[in-house]
């Protein structure tokens, strides 16, 4: 049984806590639908890319590689702990937006295919590297697919892809710079469940006729990623396997008319990591002010931004160290950032706890530490991994004053009062 009061005494309070368990199992999860696509489309490989954007702890990405799966980055540092991880170059892709020349000269020195987003990016990437294989990001047009407007990718109003209509400038593009196109990527948004699948089998297939429509000898094809996990306890978890099912003649078709295609990718990032993720933290304040309680903790928007960033709903439970009764009441949960938007849960359902008391909050293992901040200078949290034998074991140390005052170097002056850098 883990202990959470001592796990936030050792590592300090908040703390991200991962079950490794959890996360083989949902990578397992994820090989099942690849093995499920591979015995309709025997002659075509299968390749799970795992987003680091959605938790990029090396101790995760290690989980990740030992299963057997392969990983995504987008940035420099996703890539050198995708490498330090253990996977090689041929198991990495590359997908970016945006990036600049001394960035694309960096990752054509690690051998890693590149996936680029935008016809000036390819002019960009061709004036650099003249006759590379390279693949690219389209937009299907379709409407995108996700848990908020923010995080859709495909239709209109996005800034991602190319659209159908830049096609041809495109193609006259990698000619001029002989760039050989193998492979095409979409990524349509994130989150979709069995309800929403519908949306992304649409997105697919308008992507797949985009390929025939242009295209020549593209050898990959990248689906994106999106499958999403169950926040709120009237969700079902995504039927997997009924995914793979849909998918399967629409590919056997494409297969069909489009005899160079070798490989089918894909890229779950939140479905991997999201469910064995949970933040504990301590209740710091609690206060009743025109008629709504608040259930104040030191789990900040800098430590969790979706519920602030997206309206995200995370499940949020109460271990109560405080003895006696625990009224039962209707409360907001909140953080300790100086901002209204900082609230973690609203109108919840509990017995109302007291200082001390610890509040755990669920399915926060995918976009949580990954895009945790430093906002009103307060530092990241460290991160543990449950082993098998229930055995927490640090996987990244929390920030502290001194760590977050080092990238200052000099410029900073000593303390008057002794120095408490030392
Ligand atoms: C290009 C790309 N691929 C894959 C993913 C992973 O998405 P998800 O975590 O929803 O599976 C993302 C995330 O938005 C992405 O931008």
């Amino acid at each position: 049984m883990i202990n959470e009061a001592k796990l936030l005494k050792r590592y300090g309070s908040p703390l991200y806590v991962y079950n490794r368990l959890l996360l083989m199992e949902r990578c397992n999860n994820v090989k099942l639908f690849a093995s499920t696509l591979k015995s309709d489309l025997p002659e075509i490989t299968i390749s799970m890319h795992y987003s680091t954007k959605a938790n990029n702890n090396v101790a995760i990405l290690s989980v990740v590689e030992s299963m057997g799966l392969n990983v995504d980055a987008m940035s420099p540092f996703e890539l050198e702990v995708a490498q330090r991880a253990g996977f090689s170059t041929d198991r990495i892709l590359y997908v970016c937006n945006n990036i600049s020349s001394s960035e694309m000269n960096l990752i054509h020195s690690k051998g890693v295919l590149i996936c680029l987003d935008s016809v000036s990016q390819v002019e960009t990437y061709g004036k650099l590297f003249p006759g590379s294989k390279i693949m690219v990001r389209i937009n299907p047009g379709t409407e995108g697919v996700g848990h908020s407007e923010k995080v859709k990718t495909s239709g209109k109003a996005t800034k991602f892809g190319i659209s159908e209509a830049n096609l041809p400038q495109l193609l006259d593009i990698a000619q001029k710079y002989e760039l050989c196109i193998i492979g095409i990527h979409q990524h349509l948004g994130s989150l979709f469940l069995n309800e929403t699948v519908d949306d992304y089998i649409t997105g697919v297939q308008a992507g797949l006729d985009i390929i025939k429509k242009y295209f020549q000898n593209i050898e990959i094809v990248d689906l994106g990623g999106g499958f999403g996990v169950p926040y709120q306890s009237t969700e079902s978890p995504l039927n997997l396997l009924n995914v793979a099912e849909t998918l399967v003649p629409i590919l056997k078709k494409f297969v069909a008319d489009y005899p160079s295609v070798k490989e089918f990718k894909f890229e779950p990032g939140r479905y991997i990591p999201c469910e064995s993720g949970s933040i504990y933290g301590t209740v710091t304040a609690i206060k009743y002010e025109n008629g709504i309680y608040w259930i104040c903790t030191d789990i900040g928007m800098n430590v969790l931004v979706r519920p602030a960033m997206y309206d995200s709903y995370h499940d949020i439970q109460l271990i109560y160290l405080s003895e006696g009764e625990h009224k039962q009441v209707t409360a907001n949960f909140c953080g300790n950032i100086c901002e209204s938007g900082d609230i973690l849960g609203k109108d919840r359902v509990v017995g109302l706890p007291e200082v001390g008391d610890i509040v755990i909050v669920k399915n926060a293992g995918a976009y949580g530490y990954s895009m945790a901040s430093n906002y009103t200078g307060r530092p990241k949290p460290a991160e543990v991994m449950i082993n098998s034998d229930n055995h927490p074991e640090l996987i990244r140390r929390a920030e502290n004053l001194d760590s977050m005052l080092r990238p200052f170097g000099k410029l900073l002056p000593l303390p008057k009062m002794g120095n408490f850098l030392k």
